[in-house]
């Protein structure tokens, strides 16, 4: 998958994770890197320690940036250098924090100056597809007036009103279709390796389904996925990602050092890790790209490394997978909660959460 920034955040609910694994003091995570947004978000746990994943060596690179910012910026300063704030001075702050970069990271950054100024978590291929839809297609049904209308109402019942009446049409449901359907979400929103194992036919008609359950279901007041999606950025009134939220940023840039970076597959990774040595797995969607062999055998391993209890959460997008028979005894199924977490997902895009203890 290796490329390019693919996600300069991450597109799941912090909140679902820390409510599928009850995160506990000493607790040893294992999380997919992707943007750093919920890696991050842990720490503001008192966790013993966190392995951060990722095939995409410039995912972590980014992750590593948003560290060196936290640990040497106040949140203020955090929010300019990333992009949420206004800022002409990113590169001198980059200057300024880079000394905490790998040689790679650093080397990467030099070259593309022009992720720095930008603020880096608008950099991703998946954040400038949100920002062809936001330019392209959202401004044909609602004004900018309507958008922060839409962004300040205070329940679901208002959102459902709101939708019916000033947004939801035939040509807009037409055009959602096509731009969040296979063909463009292919070309220039996800890696086509997303679409590989999936038997949904209609993706566009499954994601309008979703983004009309996010858009009236969900309460706005909280959703910042959203508020990114229809305006570019977080103003902080539809609140914000967790390691960004000033409560925990004191105690994230603490722990920091908790966190330890690798460049590789998921599966190899484990392979490499002592049996009963984990407590927490955060998955993200990547049993999307997994062959039903590799999926047997990345839960093997999870299971070799787990200790007793341990929790997995991790999201179906577009593919669906039963637990493999012969691991049934080694994994409970947690469907209540998931179904309970499901509902309130801000990552409305999702079909479903998996949450797996491991039984030993
Ligand atoms: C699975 S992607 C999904 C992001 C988002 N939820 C979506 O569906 O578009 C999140 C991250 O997982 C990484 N990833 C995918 N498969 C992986 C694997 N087998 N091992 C390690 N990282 C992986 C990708 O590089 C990416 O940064």
């Amino acid at each position: 998958m290796e490329r390019d920034i693919f996600y300069s955040q991450c597109w799941e609910d912090p909140q679902i994770l820390f409510g599928a694994l009850k995160i506990k003091r000493n607790d040893t995570i294992v999380s997919i890197s992707s943007g750093g947004d919920n890696s991050l978000s842990f720490l503001q746990f008192p966790i013993r320690k966190i392995y951060c994943i990722d095939n995409n060596r410039f995912q972590n690179y980014v992750l590593e940036l948003k560290i060196a910012s936290i640990k040497n910026l106040d949140l203020s300063s955090t929010l300019k250098f990333l992009g949420i704030k206004y800022s002409r001075d990113r590169l001198n702050i980059f200057n300024a924090v880079s000394k905490d970069l790998s040689n790679e990271a650093m080397e990467y950054f030099m070259k593309r100056y022009n992720l720095i100024e930008k603020g880096i978590i608008h950099t991703g291929k998946f954040e400038n597809y949100f920002k062809y839809f936001r330019t392209l297609l959202l401004p044909l049904f609602l004004n900018k007036y309507e958008i922060n209308f839409y962004l300040s109402l205070k329940s679901p019942e208002l959102q459902l009103e709101f939708y019916n009446r000033h947004w939801n049409s035939l040509i807009w449901r037409k055009l959602f279709l096509i731009f969040f359907g296979k063909m463009i979400m292919k070309k220039i929103g996800r890696h086509p390796l997303f679409f590989k194992y999936t038997n949904i036919e209609g993706i566009g008609n499954n994601y309008l389904m979703r983004a009309e359950y996010g858009i009236t279901k969900i309460p706005i007041k909280s959703n910042y996925m959203v508020e990114y999606i229809l305006k570019g950025n977080y103003s902080g009134n539809n609140s914000l990602p967790d390691y960004l939220r000033e409560n925990n940023y004191c105690t994230i840039k603490k722990n920091c050092g908790k966190i330890s970076i690798h460049t590789n597959d998921m599966l190899s990774f484990l392979k490499g890790l002592s049996d009963n040595s984990i407590d927490k797995f955060n998955l993200s969607d990547i049993f999307e790209l997994f062959s039903d062999l590799e999926y047997e055998q990345c839960l093997r391993e999870i299971i070799r490394v787990s200790k007793p209890n341990a929790r997995v959460c991790y999201w179906k997008n577009l593919v669906f997978r039963e637990v493999p028979k012969s691991l049934s005894n080694n994994i409970r199924l947690l469907n209540k909660l998931s179904e309970n977490l499901h509902s309130i997902d801000r990552g409305f895009f999702y079909n479903g959460i998996e949450i797996m203890e491991i039984i030993k």
